[in-house]
């Protein structure tokens, strides 16, 4: 490539996931017969559940797999309101949902409508790598609030308050959260909002988690605000990452701004995705992804003391998604050396807290517990041997 080739000026900004770096390496180790036990990447290990193979499946051998409407089909629009229905008891207009590749792509809609250029976001860190980046691609300016164990990793109203400008667009969170595991309660919820909202602000919450809590129940920003993006997914609690589906709720003002952008940006959501969520709903599949819930909650309980006892410190129990954000500043000066040699010595891939945002990063790994029992175990002692020789 000549060296006065453009590139963006906005591509100097935007950084790799270094979890997929280490996903790389891993394999590389894999493929020279290492044994390798994977705690770094961010999806369930269980397929996709068969009910919903199965009704993809009906839906390709049709051969009538062509474009939807930009918002996606009526009846899984339906089926997502009536989930909110059954589940939290809240009614949402179908028409404010607009189904999306991905949590990903709800993201990219619900910032593409609202951020202009030199427009802030306030984003806690550590957080979801890619929202700074998406905002960046936007033109916007990621805001970091760093965040603690003492606050559960959240932001609280006073930071938000403190950190508002005239040129804060909104505040983004997550909860569950991606990497620390931790909640916002329902009134901590409507408490930022409402500081958002007296601010001309926007709240986004990212729910993706959502179905994924361990001792406490879920919730959904949407029982209580109808003025909030809410971003969620196929891909974590339904077990359909590599089938490309999230969903967008957006205020009732915003969806045909929505509708238009995901027009030009997509056409249209995968149909035979969207075709075989419709079966993420029926009572079958929800009673198996529950049993999957109760399994990842058993795996939480079994790592959380393991890894405390390696001399990691998780000071706020993780209640939600398959992470734990362990400090190992008692065990390593640089999270991310650790990481290597976890990996290199160990065949254990974890991912560094760099890849989440700068605030006390290098004292962190992410450790996803989307493996077997069996594995957790095998990789606790692995670890032991490193650490502790
Ligand atoms: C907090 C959070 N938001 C969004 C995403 C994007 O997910 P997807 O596009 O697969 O739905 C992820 C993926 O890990 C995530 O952790």
């Amino acid at each position: 490539m000549p060296a006065d080739f453009p590139i963006a000026r906005r591509m100097h900004d935007i950084q790799p996931f270094r979890a997929m770096r280490i996903l790389v390496r891993a394999s590389e180790l894999q493929a020279q017969g290492e044994d390798v036990i994977h705690m770094e990447v961010g999806e369930p290990d269980f397929p996709t559940p068969p009910p919903i193979c199965e009704a993809g499946a009906r839906f390709i051998a049709t051969g009538n797999v062509r474009y939807s409407g930009a918002a996606g089909i009526p009846r899984l629009r339906e089926a997502i309101a009536r989930f909110y229905h059954d589940r939290f008891g809240v009614d949402v207009a179908p028409e404010r949902i607009i189904v999306t590749n991905g949590a990903s792509g709800a993201l990219m809609l619900a910032l593409g409508v609202t951020t202009n250029p030199g427009d802030e976001w306030l984003i806690p860190d550590p957080s979801y790598p890619s929202n700074r980046h998406f905002v960046r691609a936007f033109e916007g300016t990621a805001r970091s609030m760093p965040v603690d164990a003492a606050t559960a990793f959240q932001p609280t109203l006073a930071q938000v308050e403190a950190a508002w400008t005239p040129n804060t667009r909104g505040l983004m969170v997550a909860t569950p959260s991606n990497p620390t595991g931790t909640l916002l309660s329902a009134d901590e919820v409507s408490k930022l909002n409402a500081a958002v909202r007296q601010r001309g602000g926007i709240m986004l919450v990212d729910e993706i988690y959502q179905g994924l809590t361990y001792g406490v129940a879920d919730h959904t920003a949407l029982a209580r605000h109808d003025d909030v993006f809410v971003v969620n997914s196929f891909s974590k609690f339904f077990g359909m990452t590599g089938w490309r589906l999230g969903w967008l709720v957006a205020p009732s003002c915003h969806v045909g701004e929505v509708e238009k952008l995901a027009q030009h940006f997509f056409i249209s959501p995968s149909t035979p995705a969207q075709h075989a969520a419709l079966a993420a709903f029926e009572p079958a599949t929800l009673a198996l992804l529950e049993e999957r819930r109760s399994i990842f909650r058993d795996r939480r309980d079994l790592l959380l003391p393991a890894l405390q006892e390696l001399g990691m410190r998780i000071e706020t129990e993780p209640q939600g998604a398959f992470y734990i954000y362990a400090d190992v500043s008692a065990l390593a000066d640089n999270a991310e050396e650790l990481a290597a040699r976890l990996l290199e010595e160990a065949f254990v891939a974890t991912t560094p807290g760099a890849d989440f945002g700068h605030h006390r990063a290098n004292e962190h790994l992410r450790i996803a517990y989307t493996t077997s029992h069996q594995r957790l175990e095998e990789a606790v002692e692995r670890m032991r041997r490193i650490l502790h020789r």
